[in-house]
C-alpha cells in the first residue's frame, strides 16, 4: 500500500504543489489524503480545489488547543504515514507533536529556508545577508517539540558568497531558495515513500544527505 501524506499550508502554498505534482509524475509514490490550512485566504487552497485535494479547514480563530484538535481528530479517523508542513507559520504544541510521534506514529516534516541550525525563525533571508553568510539554503527536518530544532534529513545550499558579491537582494535570494524547497521536499518525501511502500517506514534521520544547488 502506498504511502499516505497530508500537508499543512498558511500560503503561497508552491511547496504544497510542488509535492502534489510529483506525486502525479510518479516521483513520490504516496497518496496525498488532505491539505489543511490555518488561514482561508491561503492561496494554495485555490490550487487545493482545483486539483480537487480535500482541505481541512483549522480554526484557529478558536484558538490552538480546537484547531489541533480538529488534526488529532482527523488523524485518528484516517491514518497517514507522514504530515508535511509547507510554509504552515503556526507553532504546533509540545503535546500535538508528543501525541503524533508517541500514539499515532506520524513523523512530522518541515521545510526551512535556511541552513539549520544556522538562521532559526523568521527572515531567514535577510539575516543571512546581514550576517554575511557563505553560504545559504534551505533545510528539511523532522519537527521536534522546539521550533526549527528536529533532526536534520536533508539540505541544498548555495554559494552566497559569490551572490553577495553581485549584491543579490533578500527577494531575489529568496526565490532562489525557494526553487531550491521544490527540488529538496519532493526529494525527501520520495526517499520515504520508497522505504514505507517496501516496508520499512523509518525516516533517513541518522543520515543527513546534503544536495549542492545553484
Ligand atoms: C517557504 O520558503 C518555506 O520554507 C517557508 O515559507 C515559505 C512558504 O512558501 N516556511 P510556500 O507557501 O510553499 O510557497
Amino acid at each position: 500500500m502506498n504511502a499516505k501524506i497530508a500537508i499543512m499550508i498558511s500560503g503561497g502554498g508552491s511547496n504544497m504543489q510542488a509535492i502534489h505534482q510529483a506525486i502525479i509524475s510518479g516521483q513520490i509514490v504516496a497518496d496525498l489524503l488532505w491539505v489543511s490550512s490555518d488561514n482561508p485566504q491561503a492561496k494554495g487552497l485555490a490550487y487545493a480545489r482545483q486539483h480537487m485535494i480535500p482541505i481541512l479547514a483549522l480554526p484557529y480563530d478558536k484558538g490552538r488547543a480546537e484547531a489541533e484538535e480538529i488534526l488529532l481528530q482527523q488523524i485518528a479517523h484516517q491514518p497517514i504515514d507522514l504530515l508535511c508542513l509547507a510554509g504552515f507559520m503556526r507553532i504546533l504544541s509540545p503535546d500535538f507533536v508528543a501525541m503524533c510521534r508517541d500514539k499515532y506514529r506520524v513523523p512530522i516534516i518541515n521545510i526551512h529556508p535556511s541552513l539549520l541550525p544556522k538562521l532559526k525563525g523568521l527572515n531567514t533571508h535577510s539575516r543571512a545577508l546581514q550576517e554575511k553568510h557563505a553560504e545559504h539554503g534551505c533545510t528539511v527536518h523532522l519537527v521536534n517539540e522546539a521550533l526549527d530544532d528536529g533532526a536534520i534529513l536533508a539540505q541544498y545550499s548555495l554559494n552566497l558568497a559569490e551572490k553577495m558579491q553581485e549584491n543579490i537582494t533578500a527577494d531575489e535570494l529568496a526565490k532562489q531558495v525557494l526553487a531550491l524547497e521544490h527540488q529538496l521536499y519532493p526529494r525527501v518525501i520520495a526517499e520515504f515513500a520508497e522505504k514505507f511502500n517496501a516496508g520499512k517506514g523509518d525516516l533517513p534521520s541518522q543520515n543527513v544527505k546534503k544536495y549542492v544547488g545553484l
